[in-house]
């Protein structure tokens, strides 16, 4: 019998990228491929990619330049580089990094099979289309494996908002809803396979407008009700969403249904007017603030996370300010901040850039305050009791860790009956302590 051969993915950027991985792993599964995380063992290795800022695209080709020695001591390895870097750059790749044999867009990775197939034969083959077809449903399927306790569920991709710094719309394409039905199957399917929390995932997941049977337009929140409804289901996340798109019935979902952790990842990436109108992001600093008193006022408890980006061009010093009040304001669990990266293409790319000494400071003093408030909240957590969903086994005998609703890390101890409790588990647990990247809690 031949061996199989052995696949490594190594993915960067967002969890969408980490979706799609699993997907092209499944995919080439059907070729005979099995997983291995070690890239010297691999005869073929795929580089999932993320092109939103240049350092991103940048550490591709880095990498190719470490991956290439492995090639003179395995003839039969095969390189392939799939994602957003591969969409923006298709042909270009080729040219650039010789050492590349396949080239795959986040849309049609579905075709992997017949690809690698034609690499196997000699071809450098590249697709970067954006298909009529919907790639999931024309996804080869594997065998139905057991899974761990979380799952991603791509429900939504693409953008239509254009901020003026982003590639996404350009790398993603428009937005396209995947039909409701047919992910409340693969949901179903994920639970019977193990699955008890789901994050939905989306370029701009709120504004999810999937079709029905019934020839109605489903909302996220009304996906987010049908997904509640299934039993063995405990939790229920989205992400990334904008402001925009927060409507009523969803605003309402985070009021009343259990299920929908009280974890928000809502992005606003500047606190100045004159900023956010530059961004072409449709919404004042004000409107941010007056979305969030909704959200907390049927949800008080509500954990805010965020992007920011420091020296998108023309940022002041007082449009700076302006973000560093707007952030006092609001209080995050936790938030991510980026210094401004032109991307080819994009409409903001046309203007000056501010020296790099500015974006290196304001960041710096944007991530001080977004630490400092990231610890306040994580020791504001110490003496409550919480609800964790327990993913792994820890280092210490009988210690589990896993999520606080809030999506805190924890590590977790002395399980009733001092026995060792299974991944999947749900368990009420006292916090006892906090750390720099973790919380301690005992199990009640
Ligand atoms: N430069 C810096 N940060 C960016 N982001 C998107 N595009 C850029 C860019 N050109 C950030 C935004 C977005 C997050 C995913 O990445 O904050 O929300
Ligand atoms: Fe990019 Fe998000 Fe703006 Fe869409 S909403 S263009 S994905 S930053």
């Amino acid at each position: 019998m031949t061996q199989p051969r052995k696949l490594f993915i190594k993915t960067y950027g967002c969890q969408m990228n980490v979706y799609d991985s699993e997907r092209m792993a499944e995919a080439l599964g059907v070729n005979g491929y099995v997983t291995t995380d070690r890239a010297d063992d691999a005869d073929m290795i795929l580089l999932n990619t993320c092109h939103i800022r240049e350092k991103a695209a940048e550490k591709v080709y880095s990498e190719l330049g470490r991956l290439r020695p492995l090639k003179d001591l395995n003839p039969d390895l095969r390189i392939g580089i799939a994602g957003c870097v591969a969409q923006a750059e298709g042909e270009e790749i080729l040219r650039r990094a010789p050492v590349v044999d396949l080239v795959v867009g986040p849309q049609t990775y579905h075709r992997l099979p017949e690809m690698e197939i034609a690499m196997r034969g000699g071809a450098r083959p590249v697709d970067t289309d954006f298909p009529q077809e919907d790639k999931f449903e024309h996804l080869p399927k594997g065998p139905r494996a057991r899974r761990g306790p979380t799952a991603f569920l791509t429900v939504q991709e693409g953008c239509d908002k254009f901020c003026a710094f982003c590639v996404v719309p350009y790398t993603r394409g428009t937005e396209v809803s995947r039909p409701a039905e047919r992910l409340l199957r693969e949901a179903r399917d994920l639970v019977d396979r193990g699955v008890r929390e789901i994050t939905l995932l989306g370029q701009n997941v709120n504004g999810y407008h999937g079709a029905g049977t019934d020839g109605k337009a489903w909302t996220l929140a009304r996906l987010v009700r049908a997904l509640a409804e299934i039993p063995e289901l405990w939790r229920i996340r989205y992400t990334t969403s904008h402001p925009n798109d927060m409507t009523d019935d969803l605003i309402e979902a985070h009021g009343d249904l259990d299920k929908l952790m009280p974890y928000l990842h809502l992005p606003v990436q500047s606190g100045s007017d004159a900023i956010l109108k530059a961004m072409n992001r449709k919404h004042t600093a004000a409107d941010y603030l007056r979305l969030l008193d909704r959200l907390r006022a049927v949800r008080p408890d509500l954990a805010l996370s965020g992007d920011f980006i420091v020296g998108f061009p023309g940022e002041t010093d007082q449009d700076f300010e302006d973000t560093l009040t707007l952030v006092r304001n609001v209080g995050y669990h936790s938030a991510f901040s980026f210094k401004y990266s032109a991307r080819p293409g994009t409409p903001a790319a046309e203007r000056p850039v501010l020296p790099d000494s500015v974006l290196d400071a304001r960041l710096h003093t944007l991530q001080s305050l977004i630490t400092e408030q990231q610890r306040a909240a994580q020791e504001a957590m110490v003496g409550r009791e919480v609800s964790v969903l327990f993913e792994k086994p820890g280092r210490m005998p009988g210690q589990m860790v896993g999520k606080t609703e809030y999506l805190h890390a924890v590590h977790v101890t002395g399980q009733p009956g001092g026995s060792q409790a299974a991944p999947g588990t749900l368990q009420r647990v006292r916090i006892t302590a906090s750390s720099t990247n973790s919380l301690a809690g005992e199990a009640l």
